[in-house]
């Protein structure tokens, strides 16, 4: 195959990127978008703030302009995100308890019924758990209305759009020794033995050299899969260059399909120049949109 949906397809996969809805008039940008990728997450346009500027008015002009162009050309959409500790707009930043609560639970089934049918899988919940040795939750103003506003979000979700894959998402739980995987990992298995609906763990994957890819990648993988769910690299992009860059991304590729369960990898951006990284090359086409040698090496290996 000579793009990576293609080639993804191959194997029953997709293989998406994050869109920004301020790109949808560059053509080189578009041009690659419709030519490589089937699975479109927004970058942006769908968080919290996003959706919901003022309270319980919602806002889907620029989630929409993503939507549609995907669905127009045959793309799926991952949804990003129904509730997170982070981009949450002004009015719900100093909210807490059963007001927080509810303003939560409302927004998630507002928005998931908003577009029900029209997303394949949603991040239900974006990165609650703490980075660090302590394995548990990270503190915010969610998490202070309960530990279960995680399940909450998820059945509020799955009564809102049925046949959307549910999933939780983080960062820094690619290496299986550390102990935010482990959390993550006991939550899930958790909300499988108690019937909580989760279908998905997103594993974010971005990397640099203080965050390598790590060698037990597939290891992860496997075992989140073995709960029970599907999992998939929502996030990636890899700090570096040349050779040394397209190896990682191929390893990253790997540890995927060797999982079965593994059901696609989206990247976070088209060129470098659209990576929400300040500086670095962590993306499959530089600036210019060429394809680099990390392409070639993900490709390759599809
Ligand atoms: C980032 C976007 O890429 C930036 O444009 C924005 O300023 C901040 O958020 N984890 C996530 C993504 O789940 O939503 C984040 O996206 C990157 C880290």
């Amino acid at each position: 195959a000579s793009t990576l949906a293609a080639a993804a397809q191959q194997s029953g996969r997709y293989f998406g990127t994050a869109v920004a809805a301020n790109k949808l008039g560059d053509s080189t940008y578009v041009g690659i978008l419709n030519r490589e990728f089937d699975m479109v997450t927004a970058e942006n346009e769908m968080k919290m703030d996003a959706t919901e500027p003022n309270q319980g008015q919602f806002s889907y002009g620029n989630a929409d302009r993503i939507v549609n162009q995907a669905r127009n050309q045959g793309k799926r959409v991952r949804g990003h995100a129904l509730a997170w500790h982070s981009q949450q707009p002004g009015w719900m930043q100093n909210m807490s308890g059963t007001a927080l609560r509810n303003a939560m639970l409302n927004h998630v089934t507002q928005v998931a019924t908003y577009y029900r049918g029209k997303i394949y899988a949603w991040d239900v919940v974006n990165e609650a758990y703490a980075d660090g040795s302590s394995g548990g939750r990270r503190d915010s103003n969610l998490q202070r209305t309960g530990n279960d506003w995680i399940e909450a979000a998820f059945r509020a979700a799955r009564a809102a759009d049925p046949n959307a894959k549910l999933c939780y998402n983080d960062y820094n739980t690619d290496n299986w020794s550390h102990a935010k995987t482990q959390g993550v990992y006991r939550m899930v298995q958790d909300f499988k033995s108690r019937g909580v609906p989760i279908d998905c763990v997103g594993f974010q994957a971005h990397f640099n050299s203080g965050n390598p890819v790590p060698s037990n990648y597939h290891t992860t993988l496997q075992n989140f899969a073995n709960l029970g769910v599907d999992v998939q690299i929502t996030e990636l992009d890899i700090e570096g260059s040349g050779s040394t860059q397209a190896q990682q991304y191929q390893g990253v590729v790997q540890a995927c399909l060797a999982v079965t369960r593994c059901t696609g990898i989206t990247v976070w951006g088209i060129r470098d120049t659209d990576s929400w990284r300040a500086s670095g090359t962590p993306l499959l086409f530089d600036g210019s949109g060429n394809k680099k040698a990390a392409y070639n090496s993900v490709l390759s290996v599809l």
